[in-house]
């Protein structure tokens, strides 16, 4: 198969783990016989440095012409990067908002599993741990709050920031949809997260949930306020299949998600509009207090390609053997520093490498 793929490195560490992401899909286009090419694009602060603006009209045609994007990480230290002195629709996370919203990838599907391997790595205690947990997040991604109207100006002589929550039953129905979907390949449970009993966004969410349920009747519907949820993560993760929540809850809860993972460097993600075409990028950020020191975690963007094989491409035994890949290099022992074991006695029984190692002993094992 010809796999046309644009890659954006994006800052920080993003093009030290797309470099090996890109790495094991040459292993797999090598194993499988299929012809990868990778085109190159710049988003974030790269492409505020070289062209003005954090995604350029060319970059994103580059990546709608392609078969799929795969992206590793955009954005600086939001305290001290000149990138962050710029109006706001000029900073890096502008290029990624924009990009989601050109290819209309209002689908982001940020699957959260413990591995076996990792429980040394969870900050949960053992009896929650259990044996394991596996949910999927399912966030909208282009309504709510990031794209909603907002200003900042002042109102009677007092500076007054506007942000507005918008959704329509249309948004809303056709994520729920995915979610529902997704729930039917796995537990057959959706837990739906809103704040119904303070926004009538939420109000609108639950209806519409509760409409598109009725088409799936083996699906178990629960609603869940997003406080609460919070909380449930960490006291029982457990219950979890399919999160299905608006953008801004989902950005948070999904950061927690990772966490209780063991580490937002195992976490892939996929956004997903209603063609095949998808953006696969870690859910993790540009971690620029690492960046360029070679000990970031390329799991979260290898594991992103197999969703890429898996989703965009219908590959599913390509995609199963990255999961396996990366299974295996765990079960050896062998760790990134975010996803050591906790415990000083524990850390002898690991062997502690950096990014460009761990993305060759995946590709090795393909
Ligand atoms: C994410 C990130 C982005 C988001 C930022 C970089 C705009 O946090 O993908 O979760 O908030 O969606
Ligand atoms: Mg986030």
């Amino acid at each position: 198969m010809k796999l046309n793929i644009v890659c954006i490195p994006g800052d920080g560490i993003g093009p030290e783990v797309v470099a090996e992401a890109k790495k094991v899909l040459n292993a797999v286009a090598d194993k499988y016989g299929h012809e990868m090419s990778f085109t190159d694009i710049l988003m974030g602060g790269a492409s505020i440095d070289a062209c003005g603006e954090p995604l350029t009209d060319e970059a994103i045609a580059t990546a709608k012409a392609a078969d799929a994007v795969l992206m590793g990480s955009i954005g600086g230290n939001t305290s001290t990067s000149p990138w962050y002195k710029l109006p706001s629709h000029l900073r890096p996370e502008a290029g990624l908002l924009k990009l989601r919203k050109a290819l209309n990838l209002f689908a982001n599907l940020r699957p959260a599993n413990l591995y076996e391997e990792l429980k040394e790595a969870c900050p949960l205690r053992d009896d929650i741990i259990g044996d394991g947990f596996d949910m999927m997040i399912m966030r909208e991604l282009t309504g709510g709050l990031y794209f909603g109207e907002r200003s900042t100006k002042e109102v009677d002589g007092v500076m007054t920031a506007v942000d507005t929550l918008t959704y329509n039953e249309d948004e809303i129905r056709r994520i729920a949809i995915k979610g529902f979907d997704i729930a039917m390949k796995r537990r057959k449970k959706v837990t739906s997260v809103d704040k119904a009993n303070v926004l009538d966004s939420s109000r609108l969410w639950r209806k519409v949930v509760e409409e598109v349920a009725k088409d799936y009747p083996e699906v178990t519907l629960e609603h869940m306020l997003v406080d609460n949820c919070a909380m449930q993560l960490v006291k029982n993760p457990r219950q979890f299949d399919v999160i299905l929540t608006e953008n801004m809850f989902g950005d948070i809860l999904s950061d927690e998600a990772s966490k209780v993972t063991g580490s937002i460097g195992m976490l892939a993600s996929a956004s997903l509009n209603d063609t095949k075409f998808g953006l696969y990028e870690p859910s993790g950020g540009s971690a620029p207090d690492i960046a360029g020191m070679g000990i970031a975690n390329p799991i979260a963007t290898i594991l992103s390609a197999a969703m890429m094989l898996r989703y965009s491409f219908d590959l599913d035994a390509e995609a199963d053997a990255i999961e396996k890949a990366v299974k295996k290099v765990l079960e050896e022992n062998y760790r990134t520093i975010d996803i050591m074991p906790q415990e000083e006695d524990k850390k002898a029984t690991v062997t502690q490498i950096g990014t460009a190692k761990m993305g060759d002993l995946i590709a090795e094992r393909i």
